[in-house]
Order: C-alpha cells, then structure tokens, then sequence
C-alpha cells in the first residue's frame, strides 16, 4: 500500500518562490509514489486579519497553481479546508490536549505577534489545527519548509501524547524538508525568510509577477560589495539565496555555479538568476490563466472535499470515541 503524504498552504497572499521551492515543487516530485492530500488552509489563513474578497481570490488563485505547477487533480486529493468540517472538530479536540506553555514557544507565533496589541486566539492555537490537519489523514510523510518544522515536532508530540493518553489511533507523521532551498530568504533582507505577507512587494516573488517585475526585483535584490558570486549564508546571505535559487531552478549545483560565474560581476549572475526565474514560470502562468477561466478548478475542489470528508470524518469518530464525546451507538 502506498504510503500517505499531506501538506498545506495558506491563501494568505500571492503564493511565492519560497512556497514553490519549499513546498509545491516537492509536491510535483512526490505525488507519484504517495497518495497525497494537498490542502488549501484558508481556516489558518484568519488567523491573522485578511479582506474577505481577497481571501476568496487568493483560495481559487492558489488552488490554480497547484494544478498549474504540475500537481494532478487525478493522482491527488487537492481540496479546501473550510470544506471538510472534520479539521476544525479534530483541531478543538487536540487544542484540548495542547499545552498553552508549549503553544506559547512557538517561533512562529513568537513572531507574527511580537509588537501587536492585539493578536487572535487562533494565532496561538494554529499549530493543533495543523496537527488535526495532518493527523486525520494517518499522514506519513509531510512535505514542507524549514519555518515549519517545529509545528510538525509539536504535531509529533500531540500525536504521541494522544496515543498514549486515550487510544492508540494516531500514525506518527515524519517530516521531509528539501536538501536546498529549505529557506527562501527575503530579497529585501535577506537575514529574513521570504513571506507571502510581507508588507513589501520587493522581498518576494510571486509565481505569478510579470517578467519586468521580476527582473526587477532580483536585479535590486540585496547583496554585498564584495563581488564575488560565492556561497556563504552567513557573510554573503544575499548571493547564497540567489544561487540556491538559481540551483532549483536550473539543475545546477552550487559548485558548478560558482565556477561559472568565477571572475564575473554581478551583474551578469543576476541577469542569469531573472532569465531562469522568468523561463520556469512562464508556461506555469500560462496554465493558471487556462484555469482560471474555466469550470474544470470547482469540479476538481468538490470531488476532492468529497474524498478528504470521506477520510476524515472517519478519524473525527475514532477520536470522538477515544475521548468519550457523544454517545455510544450500538
Ligand atoms: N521562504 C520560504 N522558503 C521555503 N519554504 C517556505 N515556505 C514558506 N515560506 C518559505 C513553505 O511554504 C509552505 C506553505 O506555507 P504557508 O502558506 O502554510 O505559511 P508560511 O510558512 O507562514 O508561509 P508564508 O509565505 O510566510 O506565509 P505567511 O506570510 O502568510 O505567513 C510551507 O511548507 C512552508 O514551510
């Protein structure tokens, strides 16, 4: 039997390099050899403020690009969260066996609430929606970046802890991070990860900006005066995430790249980094606007929140009995 992957994005902006390297463009590789539950986590997304117009564009857009990347609505279960009741029944219930210390020293949370007077509930009680999300599929494998690997320990933890305190239903998921381009970094600060949210357009790139944009963006990206096109994340993090980059893209290892561009400015290594950025996702913004514009995206969503329900109001009963919630039916 095959053996089960799920992972998640959230509609919370323009899906970027950094979703696409660390996440999507796994999910092309893997979905051969796993049967895979891909997610659209707009219940994650509201957890910080997000404009109910955008939202709904940005579930639709992203849902688009994950068929646009080349992820196989025949192959996959793609489908909505909000569209499968179980993860939020399952998410209450793992909140109730979550910590709020262990919550609380969450990174991510640590981060996006830093300095705001005011932050969601749900901001702090993300990761055991994550779990729930992972966890009612019997996940094996999850495909995700590097900022995501303390929810997925936290995933493991609650799984255990679950387990052991009620019923021992839960597969214990492990976690697969890709070997280069784990972290995207901002081509503003390049000290920072790259984000869909980020307030300033110029330290990401979406799949979907224009050539000149893009060009743009990676020919101003920050880098250091020292001229030399070397990896070294931590003297030179802004050529380092160039070339990673440029490594994905191109097949080309880190090693190769540098003695290409061994004696050339940047000028030149950059104008290399757009053209190979800008080739890549041309026939991925030609497929997208394909399928924005027909019917084929809600048909493929529905059969796919018909199959993830399926799976996952199972897992919601055998952790409803585990626990003692309603009533026992003979
Ligand atoms: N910079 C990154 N480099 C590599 N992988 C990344 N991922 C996100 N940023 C990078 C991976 O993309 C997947 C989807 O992430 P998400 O949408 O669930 O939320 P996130 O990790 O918080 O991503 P963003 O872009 O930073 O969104 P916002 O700005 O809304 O918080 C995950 O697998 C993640 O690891």
């Amino acid at each position: 039997m095959k053996k089960t992957i799920f992972s998640g994005i959230q509609p919370s902006g323009s899906v970027t390099l950094g979703n696409y390297i660390g996440a999507l463009k796994q999910f092309v590789d893997l979905q051969e050899e796993y049967d895979c539950y891909f997610c659209i986590v707009d219940q994650h997304a509201i957890t910080v403020a997000q404009d109910r117009l955008a939202l709904r564009k940005n579930i639709r857009s992203l849902a688009a690009l994950y068929i646009a990347v080349g992820v196989d609505p025949e192959k996959v279960t793609l489908f909505i969260q909000s569209e499968v009741p179980a993860h939020a029944q399952a998410g209450w219930m793992l909140q109730c066996v979550a910590y709020i210390g262990e919550l609380e020293r969450m990174t991510q949370f640590k981060d996006k609430s830093h300095g705001k007077e005011a932050v969601s509930a749900g901001l702090l009680t993300y990761p055991p929606l994550m779990a729930a999300d992972i966890l009612l599929y019997s996940t094996d494998l999850v495909p995700v970046g590097e900022d995501q690997k303390q929810h997925l320990e936290l995933t493991r933890d609650l799984a255990e802890r679950f387990n052991k305190k009620y019923n021992d239903i839960f597969t214990i998921p492990e976690v697969r991070i890709p070997k280069v381009g784990a972290r995207v970094m901002s081509l503003v600060d390049p000290t920072k990860k790259m984000s869909k949210s980020d307030p300033n357009p110029k330290g990401f790139i979406t799949l979907l900006d224009e050539p000149k944009v893009i060009e743009k963006k990676i020919k101003s990206a920050v880098t250091d005066s020292e001229g030399i096109v070397k990896f070294d994340k931590e003297h030179k993090p802004g050529i380092s995430n160039l070339l990673s980059i440029y490594s994905i893209f191109s097949g080309e290892t880190i090693e190769q790249l540098e003695a290409k561009y061994e004696g050339k400015g940047y000028g030149e290594f950059k104008q290399d980094v757009a053209n190979i950025v800008v080739d890549t996702l041309a026939p991925i913004q030609e497929r997208y606007h394909e399928l924005m514009e027909s019917d084929e995206l809600d048909l493929i969503l529905d059969r796919g929140a018909e199959k993830a329900n399926a799976v996952a109001r199972k897992m919601v009963k055998k952790m409803e009995n585990a626990m003692g919630l309603g009533r026992k039916r003979k």
